[in-house]
């Protein structure tokens, strides 16, 4: 058996974690929208068409903050062709997704979607294909309380009081070649600004996420990001960050170290905003916002499974099955978040239904919980509070997990990923939870948390997900196929935690204060 010790201490933080870090992503794009959230005429579905089974099953996912319309989607979409009576909404070729867009689902039925779901809305303005003056529009018509044109348009949608949208991304993944409208980073940072400054100019309450690089593998990742922030520093309190893990070399060992390359690159971002601050002599930190991230990889590489033929509405694509492993790895992005709450505050699991998502739907059917869905529950549930830092001894493995960009393959060395990944999170009223992921895919392991500062504590639950096929999934047939257990292994002494941990497994323990 492995071992490893771990040593916290509750008055040595991190920072609290946001509530906004547990937030979700929700597309037009395959069936996110139409046949996952939205089905009029579905028997669980309401007067609206919510359908009222997905709402049950994202209650208990947990988002907190979702993003919309887009992704990719949104780099062609005008806002208004989603706004106003249904009938006389127009039908739009998405380009990206070789799609047939109805608009049947807008803005306010996103915004009621998300009043009844209990969620904070995250809108995406179009800086590709449109511009800063349509930017400012919505904000209007979303934001401005009356007497203008966009806001009484509103109101005689139905929508009387404004819908107060907080959180606003200027783009996203506008460095990709694959983008509808790209820029370089001189021209997105210059065209970001403008669209800043008088967004801000309707509602100054609003919190503003320039578009950071699509991702560490991407040739122009920091250069671009300091470029657009030196165009945008003033104007922003945010910058997004975007991953998608994948598996394709079928090296569990490197897959589950690959977020171990997520700490690399929000720390490289973290650099890269902070040399923008030092550059300008500001006290400002612009906080990340990781609003993509997921594992993606089997759906992911073949244009067949975004391009279908004959412009169909809501065609199936993108509909990645997650295995135990997937929701291993989407653990390990979990911890990595948590223990940067100091800077990442905000992130969006891409995406929330169908799509690349936790949760599946049969279009006139069932809907099913992913693999991926406990460890995001778990976390959205039980990781609020102080993050403690965590000395973590244990051995370390060194592999190389395998990337790609356009034809050009990747390989990024992880030289020393420890065994034991693990976030610790102190809770109210004097709790302390932990999320462990054991990397070890052979052998068990025995760890041994050093806790000062708790007293005596007593666990409250303590579950874990494991499974002796990796590959193993839920589906229609077997929705709870995988599923997190009980985990019987968890002694208490004086300020001290004994976990055993199986092998390749992602396990959750709960203490509280014993009385
Ligand atoms: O989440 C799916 C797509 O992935 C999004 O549209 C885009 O932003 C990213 O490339």
């Amino acid at each position: 058996m492995r071992q490893a010790n771990v040593h916290l201490d509750r008055n040595f933080t991190i920072g609290r974690t946001d509530p906004r870090l547990f937030g979700a992503f929700v597309e037009h794009l395959g069936r996110g929208v139409y046949g996952g959230l939205y089905e009029p005429g579905h028997p669980a579905a309401d007067e609206r068409g919510f359908r009222r089974d997905v709402l049950d099953l994202v209650k208990e996912l947990g988002p907190t903050i979702i993003k919309y319309p887009g992704g990719n989607f949104s780099h062609t979409y005008n806002w208004e062709d989603g706004v106003g009576p249904v009938e006389e909404r127009p039908k739009r070729m998405s380009y990206v997704w070789a799609s047939t867009e109805p608009n049947t689902f807008g803005t306010n039925e996103f915004i009621e979607w998300c009043r009844l779901a209990g969620v904070e809305p995250m809108l995406v303005v179009n800086l590709a294909t449109r511009g800063p003056k349509e930017a400012a529009d919505f904000v209007e018509y979303c934001n401005h309380p009356g007497g203008t044109m966009l806001s009484e348009l509103r109101k005689a949608h139905g929508w009387d009081k404004p819908h107060g949208v907080r959180f606003w991304c200027l783009g996203g993944e506008m460095d990709g070649v694959w983008q509808t409208g790209g820029k370089t980073a001189d021209e997105y940072g210059r065209f970001a600004a403008q669209a800043a400054k008088i967004m801000r100019w309707v509602d100054d309450s609003i919190e503003l996420a320039v578009s950071g690089s699509s991702g560490p593998y991407m040739p122009s990742f920091g250069s671009w990001d300091e470029t657009v922030l030196q165009h945008a520093f003033d104007h922003v309190e945010w910058i997004s960050a975007h991953t998608y893990l994948n598996n394709w070399r079928d090296d569990t060992p490197a897959f589950l170290a690959s977020a171990d390359i997520v700490d690399a690159f929000i720390e490289g971002v973290i650099a890269v905003a902070d040399a923008a601050a030092a550059k300008r002599r500001s006290a400002k930190r612009i906080m990340l916002s990781f609003n993509e991230w997921n594992v993606w990889y089997r759906t992911q590489r073949h244009n067949a499974h975004h391009r279908p033929p004959g412009w169909p509405i809501a065609p199936a694509i993108f509909e990645e099955v997650y295995s135990v492993e997937d929701a291993l790895a989407v653990g390990g992005v979990l911890i990595s978040f948590a223990n940067h709450a100091d800077r990442v505050r905000s992130a969006c699991l891409a995406q929330l239904v169908n799509v690349i998502a936790p949760i599946t739907t049969e279009t006139g059917g069932p809907a099913w919980r992913q693999a991926t869905f406990y460890p995001f529950a778990q976390m959205s549930r039980l990781a609020r509070g102080d993050v403690l830092r965590t000395r973590v001894d244990c051995e370390t493995y060194a592999t190389a997990y395998y990337d790609w960009y356009g034809a050009q393959e990747v390989f990024h060395p992880v030289p020393h990923a420890a065994y034991l990944k693990l976030a610790a999170v102190a809770n109210e009223g004097g709790g302390l939870t932990l999320f462990a992921l054991n990397r070890d895919v052979e052998q068990e392991m025995a760890a041994l948390v050093n806790a000062r500062g708790f007293g005596r504590l007593a666990v409250a639950e303590a579950t874990v997900l494991t499974d002796s096929d990796l590959k193993a999934a839920n589906t229609k047939a077997a929705p709870d196929r995988v599923r997190p257990t009980k985990l019987s292994g968890v002694a208490v002494g004086s300020e001290t935690v004994r976990i055993e941990l199986p092998p390749a497994s992602w396990s959750v323990i709960r203490l509280t204060a014993a009385s």
